[in-house]
């Protein structure tokens, strides 16, 4: 029952990169990360975590200044109390959402490690470089193309070394190619990315 309120609650918040579909994303794929590894998790904190680790990117949450990890954990009790989320869970919850962000080490609670590597795919390969190309001028990290190309480069670079689990370190090999070959053909096509 509360799924089903948890996703109504998060209707409003669209967005290229970091909306519903990526919630859903994020959500598929560390259930794709259990199954393939066999672990035994609780998968209503991937779920809970999933449609809400991203919620403080958005109004009426989104505070200037303050990192939005940070306003997810403070806000997320309220939200799924108030859909009869089992309260000595949230706690876990807030765990998983602290260290989503590729640049944050999880703790050891698996369900964390999952979630964070599930979080990182979701900026890498085909999806990732579709995501980053969406928000070019109109997100503080991608002012413009050449930006987001740049961004893309980072990511390639840096982000293999952000996953934990042995899973999410193969699927991020495949990705990593699908970035190598856009970025290839890219430089070919632009003079080394000069003219872009
Ligand atoms: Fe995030
Ligand atoms: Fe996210």
């Amino acid at each position: 029952m509360w799924k089903s309120k948890l996703l109504e609650f998060v209707k409003p918040f669209t967005h290229p990169a970091w909306g519903i579909t990526h919630f859903k994303r994020v959500y598929e794929l560390a259930i794709k990360l259990v199954e393939k590894q066999n672990l035994d998790v609780d998968r209503d904190l991937l779920f809970a975590a999933a449609y809400l680790h991203d919620i403080g990117a958005f109004e009426p949450y989104r505070q200037k200044g303050k990192d939005h990890s940070d306003v997810a954990i403070e806000n997320c009790s309220e939200i799924l109390l108030s859909m009869d989320f089992p309260e000595v869970k949230i706690d876990l919850v807030k765990d998983i959402i602290k260290s989503h962000m590729f640049h944050v080490k999880p703790s050891d609670v698996k369900e964390s490690i999952i979630f964070h590597d599930a979080d990182t795919l979701d900026f890498m390969g085909t999806i990732g470089i579709s995501r980053i190309l969406a928000i070019v001028g109109i997100e503080d990290w991608t002012p413009d193309l050449k930006s987001a190309i740049f961004l893309i480069q980072k990511f390639h670079d840096e982000l293999p070394l952000q996953l934990y689990t042995p899973i999410a370190k193969e699927i991020g090999i495949e990705r990593t190619q699908e970035m190598k070959i856009f970025l290839d053909n890219l430089a070919q096509q632009t003079n080394n990315f000069e003219l872009i």
